[in-house]
């Protein structure tokens, strides 16, 4: 997969190149949008038409860097908290574009025209703000990345984990079976594997009603078997 960032701080995405991040099949490039500037004060925002507070940032670096950097057929995402939500779904279709590209908005983001004349596709990380779409790159990079193959070493865990199956993780525990006089669920102990699924299956059922009944009411009815408790 090819991935390019631009952004005005671009030392922001440098924790892309640690750990996990910079093994992954993934050719990344970042890139600073003042590259495409002109002018002495590589300018890059000015103020809103109509008045309001704040800067927007100016279409015509954009357009220069879009141009240079967007390949035929690329993905271009703009993080934006008036963007459609980011989830685990959106990850595994971006998992598998062959090119990516961030456009990495500050002050109060990008002139709206640069996002409809390159179709870019703008997405949120929640309902609250950030000073800009750098960090919101990071969450969405990681959640992209491990997805791609042979990232993780165990490609099961994909499988468990939360969101996977739109139900949120059970718990998880290790040994020792007793700590601070909390024990480990004895059906976990019990070897039985059958019991431990069912329990499992239980356990991510009643923490998704407790916690994010959204969830569970999105969940498709055929994905429910009868053995499921009633929440
Ligand atoms: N930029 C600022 N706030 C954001 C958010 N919540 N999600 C994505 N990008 C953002």
């Amino acid at each position: 997969m090819r991935v390019d960032i631009i952004s005005i701080f671009p030392d922001y995405l440098a924790p892309l190149d640690l750990s996990l991040m910079g093994k992954a099949p993934v050719a990344l490039t970042v890139h600073d949008l003042r590259t495409w500037t002109s002018d002495v004060h590589r300018t890059v925002d000015d103020t809103p038409y109509g008045g309001g507070p704040g800067m927007v940032m100016r279409p015509e670096p954009w357009g220069l860097a879009l141009d240079s950097v967007l390949s035929p057929g690329a993905r271009l995402l703009v993080p934006s908290p008036a963007g459609a939500p980011f989830t685990q779904k959106m990850a595994h279709a971006l998992a598998e574009e062959e090119h990516l590209v961030f456009a990495c908005g500050r002050y109060e983001g990008i002139d709206q025209r640069v996002i409809e004349h390159y179709a870019a596709t703008e997405v949120s990380l929640g309902d609250y703000v950030l000073f800009g779409g750098e960090v919101a790159v990071l969450v969405m990079m990681e959640a992209i990345v491990r997805l791609l193959p042979g990232v993780l070493g165990n490609a099961s865990s994909l499988d468990d984990e939360s969101h996977a199956h739109g139900l949120l993780e059970t718990p998880v525990y290790t040994k020792p079976a007793s700590w601070r006089e909390h024990e480990v669920p004895a059906v976990l102990r019990s070897g039985d594997h059958g019991k431990v699924a069912r329990w499992r299956r239980d356990q991510a059922l009643l923490r998704t009603a407790a916690r994010r009944p959204d969830l569970l009411a999105a969940l498709d009815p055929a994905t429910l078997d009868k053995r499921d408790i009633a929440l």
